[in-house]
């Protein structure tokens, strides 16, 4: 709808995404999207399915982790997988809010990329940035996997759920290992 100006009006936006690849979803992540839940009312988490990244797990395997971690806030926070563009899947949940944590001032140059990137796409898709916990800012998903998959304890640093599926997957992979 337009304004008495002529210009399109812009409403403001009550849903944000999170996206990220989520493999595994860690303590940091979960702070993040209780954070953006307390500001923006509803978040939408968005898995990216991409087959050509090799994740440790699946699409549904991520998914259900995440729902199963915020089972407690439906109606606040949803997830969903998506592919393609991430602009096209904000749009298609009807937001225009994207969020994205933030641990160290490395993180910023790819971030900062990535968000003029989606401005540069859809205008009106604005980007959030919110800084990690000191306590999780040396938290990662990859540095998550390799200490899990070695037999480290992971359990500061992701949610009970997740650490029981890392520890079943580092069975599997030590059984199927046994058979080679
Ligand atoms: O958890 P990650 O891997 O840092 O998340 C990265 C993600 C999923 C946010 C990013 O790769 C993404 O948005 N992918 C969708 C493809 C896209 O829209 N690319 C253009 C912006 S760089």
């Amino acid at each position: 709808m337009a304004n008495k100006n002529g210009k399109k009006r812009i409403h403001p936006a009550s849903v944000a995404v999170f996206p990220g690849s989520f493999d595994p979803l860690t303590n940091g992540h979960v702070d993040i999207i209780e954070r953006a839940v307390a500001i923006f009312g509803h978040v939408v988490v968005g898995v990216l399915d991409n087959p050509a990244k090799k994740s440790l797990f699946s699409e549904e395997e991520r998914v259900a982790l995440i729902k199963r971690q915020f089972a407690r806030c439906q109606g606040r926070v949803s997830v969903v997988s998506f592919s393609g563009l991430l602009v096209d899947f904000v749009q298609s949940v009807k937001s225009r809010v994207v969020i994205r944590g933030l641990r160290a001032i490395s993180d910023f140059d790819y971030e900062a990329q990535m968000a003029l990137i989606n401005r540069k796409l859809v205008p009106t898709v604005e980007t959030f940035f919110l800084t990690a916990r000191e306590e999780h800012s040396y938290i990662s998903s990859s540095v998550v996997k390799q200490v899990a998959l070695l037999g480290g304890d992971v359990s500061v640093m992701v949610p009970p759920g997740v650490a029981g599926a890392l520890a079943k997957k580092r069975r599997e992979k030590e059984a199927s290992s046994r058979k080679r």
